[in-house]
């Protein structure tokens, strides 16, 4: 298969940056698209230009490092995957194929496709734990869970951070992503202690990042490889409201940076 790639290549983060084009013959349908790539940057290391940048490590869909907009859509085209998981069989012979970074002000560009996504750590920092004491870890059936708050908490446990919503956003808002952290937490019995402190500390520091607000627009929603609802968001919205009229203030009293 042969192809188009026009590629956002950025030197720093100071560089205005721009697309650049490249050729590929044989580019083979069973490849991922990072392999595809990965092929690439083989080439262009042979000819001694300096190989396109982009995150990556589990390769598995797991650890979210992956994210990078593909022909206007963050992970590309096919629901529910990621960049890592895309593969070349979804695009066509002669196809031209637009790869750009996350575009968001809270998301600066460090070159080419790799983008500062350390706001999301200062979210989790401010908020995504509990300090409580609480000894040694019990045993795994001491405290049993219903089965539909297990499987809840799960589906938002499966949020893998990669920022996906941020860049879908016409806002750039990150809800999902806190919303995700906050109802993954707050819907399981051991998440109650401290839950409105948390819910307070994490909402603050989102909008302490250059992050924007959530309009319902849902495009994060449409666009998170894990297919999170946008429930968390609600449920973010009402554990704020509540820590806000109790006057609960949040975990540990400390902002991150
Ligand atoms: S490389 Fe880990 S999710 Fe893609």
């Amino acid at each position: 298969m042969r192809l188009t790639l026009h590629v956002w290549r950025q030197k720093d983060p100071r560089d205005p940056g721009r697309f650049k084009t490249y050729e590929l013959e044989d580019v083979s349908t069973h490849m991922s698209f990072l392999e595809m790539l990965d092929v690439l940057n083989q080439d262009l290391i042979n000819r001694g230009e300096d190989p396109i940048a982009f995150e990556h490590d589990c390769r598995e869909g797991i650890c979210g490092s992956c994210g990078m907009v593909i022909d206007g859509v963050p992970h590309g085209s096919q629901p529910g995957t990621t960049c890592c998981q895309l593969h070349m069989r979804h695009f066509s012979d002669g196809d031209e194929v637009v790869v750009e970074p996350w575009r968001a002000k809270a998301f600066p560009v460090v070159k080419d496709l790799v983008v500062d996504r350390s706001a999301f750590d200062r979210i989790v920092q401010a908020g995504g734990f509990i300090s409580a004491r609480v000894g040694s870890a019990p045993d795994g059936n001491a405290m049993p869970i219903g089965k539909d708050a297990a499987e809840r908490a799960m589906d938002f446990a499966e949020c893998i951070g990669c920022g996906a919503c941020v860049a879908s956003c016409p806002n750039g808002a990150a809800m999902l992503f806190v919303g995700a952290k906050i109802a993954h937490l707050g819907t399981l019995p051991q998440g109650q202690p401290e839950r409105l402190k948390r819910a307070r500390a994490m909402v603050e520091q989102m909008e302490r990042e250059a992050f924007g607000a959530c309009t319902n627009y849902r495009a994060c929603e449409a666009a998170c490889p894990k297919e999170i609802s946008i429930q968390g968001i609600a449920m973010m919205n009402r554990d704020y409201r509540k820590a806000m009229l109790s006057g609960t203030g949040p975990v540990g009293g400390k902002r991150a940076r």
